[in-house]
């Protein structure tokens, strides 16, 4: 496995397999990788002939009051569970790398990102956006993996590619759940005690939703309701949104249609968290055995 900090490096290692039709597929992370994350590299290690992560903290998707300083860095282990899982290239750059003395050129989307995750995290989209397409300049490849927990980011950038044509095919992958269907988060080890049980709450609201959907109810208020009521249940919740959406436009139906999407975001004793799950359809959602 090679392991880059450099971005010619990486570059030059991806054109050398672009040049020779070998197919490439790319999953960027921040690290600290989960199941979940690794259901991404899986899926790349079987769609493509060579799998690229990066692991990339990137600051400039944290707010100043948010926890980037306690975000969990793992890189040595992070790199051996790769290297095991049968990774061709891992990317690793510094924030000097990325963001060099004088960087001034950022990626704002308008549109799709000031609500939802955006309302609260004003300058988060521009973060992600920028690092993205950054990264698709240094690794060219055919294929990108983004995990379905983060909905909104995955239209973001769907929508960026499409946009700045940049030419690569955007893979959306199932949620990664626990037994008790907490969705894997790098930000789930922040929950102590009884936060960690609280923390369900996220996933027995959307699932109420499912079950009053398949139920008949079609009205996208009364979904919403029960949506928020179900939340805001644990004594530690603070529910920041709980919406019914489209799942392309992220706008709000006038009525519930199979592929509307239940979207969650809660501060569970202080810690964010989000989720989402459409309202009809076979659930694709994977959930681990209990431990
Ligand atoms: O989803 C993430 O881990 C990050 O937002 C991403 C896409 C790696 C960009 O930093």
């Amino acid at each position: 496995m090679e392991i880059c900090s450099e971005k010619k490096k990486a570059l030059a290692l991806v054109r050398s397999w672009n040049s020779r039709g070998i197919s490439v597929g790319f999953v960027p992370t921040m690290g600290a990788l989960h199941r979940g994350h690794m259901s991404l590299v899986e899926a790349s290690l079987r769609e493509c002939d060579r799998t690229v992560v990066s692991i990339f903290l990137n600051p400039a998707q944290f707010g100043e009051n948010e926890d980037f300083d306690r975000y969990p860095r793992r890189l040595e282990s992070d790199v051996s569970l790769l290297g095991r899982a049968g990774v061709d290239g891992v990317f690793a750059p510094d924030a000097s790398e990325m963001y060099p003395s004088g960087f001034c050129t950022w990626v704002v989307q308008e549109g799709l990102t000031e609500r939802l995750c955006g309302a609260s995290r004003p300058d988060f989209f521009r973060g992600v956006c920028t690092v993205v397409a950054k990264l698709f300049a240094i690794i060219p490849a055919d294929r990108a993996y983004f995990g379905r927990k983060d909905l909104q980011q995955s239209v973001v950038i769907k929508r960026m590619v499409t946009d700045l044509d940049i030419p690569v095919d955007i893979r959306v992958m199932p949620i990664v759940r626990e037994s008790d269907g907490l969705a894997l988060s790098s930000r789930n080890r922040y929950l102590i005690g009884g936060q960690r049980r609280e923390a369900t709450c996220l996933h027995e609201a959307l699932m109420e939703v499912r079950d009053r959907f398949r139920g008949g109810e079609r009205d996208v208020d009364c979904l919403t309701e029960a949506l928020c009521g179900r939340l805001s249940r644990p004594a530690t919740a603070e529910p920041e949104y709980g919406e019914i959406v489209a799942p392309d436009t992220l706008a709000r139906p006038r009525s519930a249609s199979p592929d509307a999407v239940a979207v969650v975001a809660a501060l569970i004793g202080g810690t964010r968290l989000i989720d989402n799950m459409p309202l009809g359809g076979e659930l694709e959602d994977i959930y681990l055995p209990p431990e």
